[in-house]
């Protein structure tokens, strides 16, 4: 486990998307720097690490929040398929779960708005507690990321103002000053992880990359390396986000219940194709194309998530074409982090306004 640990912390650091500013590399002095940090940030990691409820280790592939480093617990993943993502302290922690409990409560199964929303956000399943730490709490929720092979990982912090209404003076300036250009377009990338089936190797894109975009170089330097597998922007992938996005903007167009801030959309897909240059992944097939083979690895029994209805199964034949339909990526589009979460009876216009956006942005991207 703690040997798993260790190669985690030396994985995300090594295979950063960015240079930390600080950091030359090229020269033997950068070269040794380097070795210095990740041995210092893998001893600090042992030094106070805490014990871990059974069955769990640090989340592969988390791309923002709180992280598993300095003796703190990030979300964790447990062998049973689904994650631990520990309560935090008061009253984020409580908003939280109370949100999970309210949305999975047996009330809310009269309740359309929240049935809904049950759709929209990975599924709850309960509360846990650390063994040996009982005032350590977990919400046990679906890990998104499960059954892809590859996952690649968008976090989207969503709003204009990423503040509560009770936050104070100092907290609005420092949310502020993360990334002023949330004010026009209505959201920020937090981090993200993208996959290369040429080199086999992920690439993280932390928060010092994600701070270093604007308006602009959001849409083609951030969403557009996300999108793309070894320099090919997957349209198709991009197409069903959009579909999704737009279910979520129709949730929030009907729903007077909750105004939601600092929370984020987690877009995921997986990043385990093989891109060639006569069929680019995932488009439509070209004729005479064998898709059934290039279409699933191998895998004939592939669905799209989020029961897409107008998606299918890529081993089904098209009636019109009598041949079998266009590839479709597994993806998955929810909304996460709900420890700004308030009852409002208004619209929530600060995440509505970055939702639209996005929409536009992704838009634009793939017209590109
Ligand atoms: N249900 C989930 N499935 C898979 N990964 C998740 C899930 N929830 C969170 N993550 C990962 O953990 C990160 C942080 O989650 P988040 O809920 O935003 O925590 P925090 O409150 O620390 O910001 C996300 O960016 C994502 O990488
Ligand atoms: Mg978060």
């Amino acid at each position: 486990m703690i040997l798993q640990y260790i190669k985690n912390v030396y994985i995300t650091f090594s295979d950063s998307g960015h240079q930390h500013p600080r950091v030359k590399t090229g020269s033997a002095l950068a070269k040794a720097g380097l070795k210095k940090i990740v041995l210092k940030k893998v001893m600090s990691s042992l030094k106070s690490m805490p014990t871990l409820p059974p069955g769990t280790k640090p989340l592969d592939n988390q791309v923002a929040g709180h992280q598993n480093t300095d003796g703190k617990i990030g979300c964790l993943q447990h062998e049973d398929g689904t994650i631990l993502k520990p309560v935090q302290v008061p009253p984020k922690g409580q908003t939280e779960v109370e949100f999970y409990e309210e949305v999975f409560g047996e009330q809310a199964s009269t309740d359309k708005v929240l049935l809904q929303l049950r759709e929209l956000v990975p599924k709850f399943h309960a509360i846990v507690h650390a063994p040996k730490e009982p005032n350590v709490r977990f919400m046990k929720l679906e890990n998104l990321l499960e059954d892809m092979k590859h996952p690649c990982v968008l976090d989207i912090k969503m709003g204009r103002k990423t503040y509560d209404p009770f936050a104070s003076k100092e907290k609005i300036a420092m949310e502020t000053a993360k990334f002023p250009p949330a004010k026009n377009i209505g959201y920020q990338i937090s981090g993200m992880l993208t996959y290369s089936p040429k080199s086999g190797k992920f690439q993280k894109f932390d928060k010092y990359f994600c701070k270093n975009l604007d308006e602009e170089s959001i849409v083609y330097q951030g969403f557009g390396k996300f999108f793309s597998v070894d320099g090919v922007l997957q349209k198709e992938v991009i197409k069903a986000v959009i579909e999704r996005l737009q279910r979520i903007l129709e949730w929030f167009l009907k729903q007077r219940t909750f105004n939601f801030f600092a929370s984020s959309l987690l877009v995921v897909f997986d990043g385990d194709i093989s891109p060639s240059p006569q069929s680019p992944a995932w488009s439509s097939p070209g004729p005479g194309e064998d898709v059934v083979d290039s279409c699933c690895n191998g895998e004939t029994d592939s669905i799209i998530e989020n029961d897409v209805s107008d998606l299918i199964s890529c081993n089904s034949v098209d009636s019109k074409t009598n041949r079998a339909p266009s590839t479709h990526p597994k993806v998955q589009v929810r909304m996460i982090d709900f420890a700004h979460v308030f009852h409002m009876e208004n619209e929530d216009e600060n995440y509505i306004f970055g939702l639209k956006h996005l929409i536009d942005d992704l838009h634009r991207l793939m017209k590109s």
